[in-house]
């Protein structure tokens, strides 16, 4: 088993939950040393950004093969994390809304989750890709993104997460939301697709995103519902949310 992907790679863990994540906010890509890549990266392609920026423009939201941006063995890496920490405690039953007003509701959602801390070696050559996303976006939609925070999240054999938006309007705080999916030959019969209902009509199904690893979905956070139907095995995916927010404000 390889075991090595979990080892953090710098001495002082950060406080739970969003604090190290936090660390990649620094504007104009002058990231600080705790997510600097261990060696420098290629760089995610401008004709690749300006996909994802029209598809977001035009319809809220796409869905993209990551494979000729993001490397096999970093998927793989990112799976191996994420299976590793489905072992564990680290992954508890994920909840709605935030703080004191979280509620673990398991008739809307029943997937479990792990906050990245950027500590890993993968979760950092990651960082580094979301944070060029991050950039792309700002310079061709002006949305002002300021940081991103990331979860990983298992869904078992019956798992679902009901139709919901992932912000409220006009709360600023989460602006896009991306999801990478970590599975290897998921077929329709799998089930857990994302269904990704239409921004204008809201209760019109517009799209669907099976979790196929390196297969990555885009959207509006305010503006798109969404839902995952539930999954007939084990569905491995890394959701990551650019907000406007310097500090985290209750959801
Ligand atoms: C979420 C979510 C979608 C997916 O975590 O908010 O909607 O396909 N995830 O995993
Ligand atoms: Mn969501």
């Amino acid at each position: 088993m390889e075991h090595t992907v979990v080892v953090p790679i710098r001495g002082s863990l950060p406080a739970e939950g969003q604090a190290s994540v936090g660390a990649v906010s620094a504007e104009a890509g002058a990231a600080g040393p705790a997510i600097a890549p261990s060696h420098p990266l290629e760089g995610v392609s401008d004709t690749w950004l300006d996909s994802l920026a029209s598809g977001l423009t035009e319809h809220g939201w796409l869905s993209v093969d990551v494979r000729g941006q993001l490397e096999d063995p970093l998927l793989l890496a990112l799976r191996e994390e994420v299976r590793i920490l489905d072992r564990t405690e680290t992954m508890k039953a994920a909840g709605i809304g935030r703080g004191t007003d979280l509620m673990r509701d398991r008739s809307v959602r029943r997937d479990r989750i792990a906050w990245l801390q950027g500590m890993t070696a993968p979760q950092q050559a990651l960082f580094a890709i979301l944070d060029q996303v991050r950039l792309g976006l700002n310079r061709r939609l002006f949305l002002g993104l300021r940081r991103f925070e990331a979860h990983y999240a298992t869904y078992h054999r019956g798992d679902f997460y009901r139709r919901h938006l992932d912000s409220f309007a006009g709360r600023a705080s989460r602006v896009v939301s991306l999801v990478l999916y970590l599975n290897e030959g998921w077929s329709s019969e799998d089930g857990g697709a994302l269904q990704v209902f239409n921004r204008d009509s809201q209760h019109e199904i517009c799209g669907a995103v099976l979790p196929e690893m390196g297969r990555m979905a885009l959207f509006m956070s305010e503006d798109v519902p969404h839902e995952v139907l539930p999954a007939n095995r084990t569905r491995y995916s890394l959701a990551c949310w650019f907000r406007q927010d310097e500090v985290p404000l209750p959801l």
